[in-house]
C-alpha cells in the first residue's frame, strides 16, 4: 500500500496505477498533519509534497513496512532524512528538472518588482491611466547593476546565466566555492556573505534550508543592504526572518522584496500583505506544466524503485540501503 498525499500530475499517476495499491488524498489542499498521521499507518511507501512534514514521529506512526519516502520537490527540509536513513527508508527528490523554471520565476519576480508591473496593472484596470507620463511608476535598471546570488547550486547558476544577458555584474556566496572554470561559465565572482550583502543591488536566495541557512537574512543583514537594493527569496521561507523583513520594508530601509516562499507558509507575517514595496507569489517556482509533469514522473519512479527495495534513481540517502532490515 502506498500513500499519495495529494493528486499529482497525470503522467506520475499513470506510472503508479496498477503497480501498487494507492491510498490517495484526493483534495487540492495539503493533508492536515492529524490525517497524515492516520493515513500513513501501515504503508510501504509515501509520495509526499513539500507541505507534508515527515518527522521521526510520522515515520514511527507509519510502522516498520515503510521503505520509501518520495517527495515531488527538490527541497527536502520537510523530511527528517537522518531518521529515515537510520530506519533504512529511502528518500527521493526531483532535482534538475525544475532548475530552469525556477530561475525563470526568479527573474519574473525580479523584473516585475523592480519595474512595478503589478502597480501598473492595477492602474490600467482601475481606469486611472491618463496617458504617458515622464514620472509614472519609475523603477530600477538592471544593466550594469550588481546581482548577488546566495547559493550557487543548479538554480543559482541558472539565474546567473540569465543575468549575463541583462548585462549585470554577478557576485555569489555559497558554503562551497565553485571551481574557477565553473565561475567563468556563469561569469560570477565569489565573495563573503557580508560583501555580497553590502555590494548588491539585487540579492537573490537559492540555498537549501538547513540549520546553517535558517534566518541567514535577518535584521542585521537587512540593515547592511544598500537602501536602493531588492531582496528576492525563491528558496525556503525561513531563510529570511520575515518579521525583520516587514520592519525593513515598512521603514523603507531597502527598495523592495519579491517573495515566492514564506517563513510560516502559507501564512504571511503580520503587515507583509499591506506593503506596496513587496511582490508576493504563492510558491510558484517550479509551476510550469512541463516541469510539474516531469517532477511527478520522477517522484513516481523514485517511489516504485524504493518499493522494490532498490535505491531510487534520485535518492538523497542511498546509504539507507545499509540500514535495511537491521
Ligand atoms: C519547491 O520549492 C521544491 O523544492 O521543489
Amino acid at each position: 500500500m502506498v500513500l499519495i498525499t495529494r493528486r499529482i500530475p497525470e503522467p506520475g499517476m499513470k506510472l503508479l496505477r496498477g503497480k501498487c495499491r494507492l491510498r490517495l488524498w484526493n483534495r487540492d489542499e495539503p493533508m492536515p498533519e492529524k490525517i497524515l498521521r492516520k493515513k500513513i499507518r501501515g504503508v510501504d511507501g509515501v509520495l509526499c509534497l513539500l507541505t507534508d512534514k515527515l518527522t521521526r514521529e510520522m515515520m514511527q506512526a507509519a510502522g516498520p513496512r515503510l521503505k520509501v519516502i518520495s517527495t515531488m520537490a527538490v527541497g527536502f527540509d520537510n523530511i527528517d532524512v537522518k531518521e529515515a536513513t537510520r530506519r533504512g527508508i529511502f528518500v527521493g527528490n526531483t532535482p534538475g528538472v525544475l532548475t530552469e523554471a525556477t530561475a525563470d520565476l526568479t527573474w519574473a519576480l525580479m523584473l516585475a518588482l523592480a519595474r512595478k508591473i503589478p502597480q501598473g496593472d492595477r492602474i490600467m484596470r482601475q481606469g486611472k491611466f491618463t496617458g504617458w507620463s515622464p514620472t509614472l511608476l519609475l523603477g530600477a535598471d538592471f544593466f550594469g547593476r550588481t546581482l548577488g546570488i546566495v547559493g550557487m547550486g543548479r538554480i543559482g547558476r541558472a539565474v546567473a546565466r540569465r543575468a549575463q544577458g541583462f548585462g549585470m555584474r554577478i557576485i555569489y556566496h555559497d558554503s562551497r566555492r565553485l571551481a574557477a572554470s565553473e565561475e567563468r561559465v556563469v561569469g560570477a565572482r565569489y565573495v563573503s556573505l557580508q560583501e555580497l550583502i553590502r555590494r548588491s543591488d539585487f540579492i537573490t536566495l537559492h540555498c537549501p534550508l538547513t540549520r546553517e541557512t535558517w534566518h541567514l537574512i535577518g535584521g542585521k543583514e537587512l540593515a547592511m543592504m544598500k537602501p536602493g537594493a531588492y531582496l528576492l527569496n525563491v528558496s525556503r521561507g525561513p531563510v529570511v526572518d520575515e518579521k525583520a523583513l516587514v520592519r525593513a520594508l515598512q521603514r523603507k530601509q531597502i527598495a523592495g522584496a519579491g517573495l515566492d516562499v514564506y517563513e510560516h507558509e502559507p501564512r504571511l507575517a503580520p503587515g507583509l500583505a499591506k506593503l506596496d514595496n513587496v511582490l508576493l507569489a504563492p510558491h510558484l517556482g517550479s509551476a510550469s506544466f512541463e516541469t510539474r509533469n516531469k517532477m511527478a514522473v520522477m517522484a513516481a519512479q523514485n517511489l516504485l524503485c524504493g518499493l522494490a527495495g532498490k535505491i531510487p534513481p534520485w535518492a538523497v540517502n542511498p546509504e539507507a540501503k545499509k540500514h535495511r532490515g537491521s
